[in-house]
């Protein structure tokens, strides 16, 4: 798994400057069969990033951009008529890796169909049910600025990401290197010439690998006591959930692979609790007057619980 991601790092360096913590947010995902949240402002590099993956991982990609009048069988697909007959035609969700640009654009019903999709790893049309490709991967942006038009997701759907991470401005030394890549015209070209190291198979056997990574009974006894501390923090309405637990774990496991571990650490969930967590919680009003956020009630949670050792 190690080797993967430096592998991976690699090839997706030759296009991306920098990002390091958004790759391997991406492959940590990969590697228990989580999806992926990115929220950053316009050009950073998200699309970028989630196709040099894509293309490092020898994974089939596509994307779907939302937009206020999308329909939820724009993202499923449909039954139509091919020859007299019904057939069903797949819609851009069956991909390996699909990027759902922009989703808070789109209306509630579309954006339903999608994390159905997610949470199914299945597509039911007219009572039919299209199995997704195995490994199945959602990287999903989103700008943090709510402006009108757009349609927040509701936290209940939000659970379903395994991690939501920030996307950056990058240092000025990376901007400046930045510039120094090779472009056709405006865009960049060494997309097409990465070479691919691994594939659905390899990713699939990646998964098994870190499944098996060995978790202590006081390291998943941690992972349940932070997670309940989110909810007795009197600056949260609404906690972590169970799923939370699991999606903490599984990350967690993630993070003891890619640094070569086979068994996880305290470390390794304290690293992944904020990307992890931030997401679930709802802050009461008072909170966030105060401007406290949800990685500070993170960051209060982890503080709360004694490190087993
Ligand atoms: N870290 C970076 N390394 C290399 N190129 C970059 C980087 N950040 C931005 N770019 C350049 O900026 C362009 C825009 O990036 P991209 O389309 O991936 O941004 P985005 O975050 O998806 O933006 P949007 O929110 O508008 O979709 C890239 O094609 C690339 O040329
Ligand atoms: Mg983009």
């Amino acid at each position: 798994m190690k080797e993967l991601y430096e592998q991976v790092a690699e090839q997706v360096g030759r296009v991306v400057v920098g990002q390091e913590e958004v790759l391997r947010a991406l492959l940590g995902a990969m590697a228990v069969g989580g999806h992926v949240l990115l929220e950053g402002p316009p050009g950073v590099a998200k699309t970028l990033l989630a196709r040099a993956t894509a293309r490092a991982l020898g994974l089939d990609f596509g994307r779907i951009q939302f937009s206020p009048d999308m329909l939820p069988s724009d993202v499923t697909g449909s039954q139509t008529l091919r020859g007299g007959e019904l057939a069903f035609r797949p819609g851009p969700v069956f991909h390996a890796l699909v990027l759902a640009d922009e989703i808070n654009r789109t209306p509630p019903k579309t954006q339903a169909a999608l994390l159905e999709a997610m949470q199914e790893r299945q597509v039911t049309v007219d009572g039919v049910s299209h199995a997704l490709p195995d490994p199945f991967l959602v990287v999903a942006t989103q700008n943090p600025i709510e402006y009108e038009g757009t349609y927040p997701l509701p936290e209940a759907q939000l659970d379903r990401f395994l991690v939501k991470v920030k996307v950056d401005y990058p240092a000025e030394e990376e901007e400046r290197a930045m510039l120094a890549l090779a472009r056709d015209g405006l865009e960049p070209s060494g997309l097409e010439g990465l070479t691919p190291v691994a594939g659905a198979q390899e990713l699939v056997a990646a998964r098994r690998a870190v499944g098996a990574i060995a978790v202590a009974d006081e390291v998943s006894a941690y992972v349940v006591a932070v997670v309940r501390a989110t909810r007795a923090l009197p600056s949260v309405e609404l906690g972590g959930s169970p799923r939370a637990a699991v999606h903490l774990q599984g990350a967690a496991r993630a993070a003891a692979a890619l640094a070569g571990r086979d068994f996880v650490i305290p470390d390794d969930v304290a690293a992944v609790a904020p990307a992890v967590l931030r997401h679930r919680l709802i802050l009461r009003p008072e909170a966030e007057l105060e401007r406290y956020s949800p990685d500070d009630a993170v960051a209060t949670a982890l503080g709360s619980v004694p490190v087993p050792r």
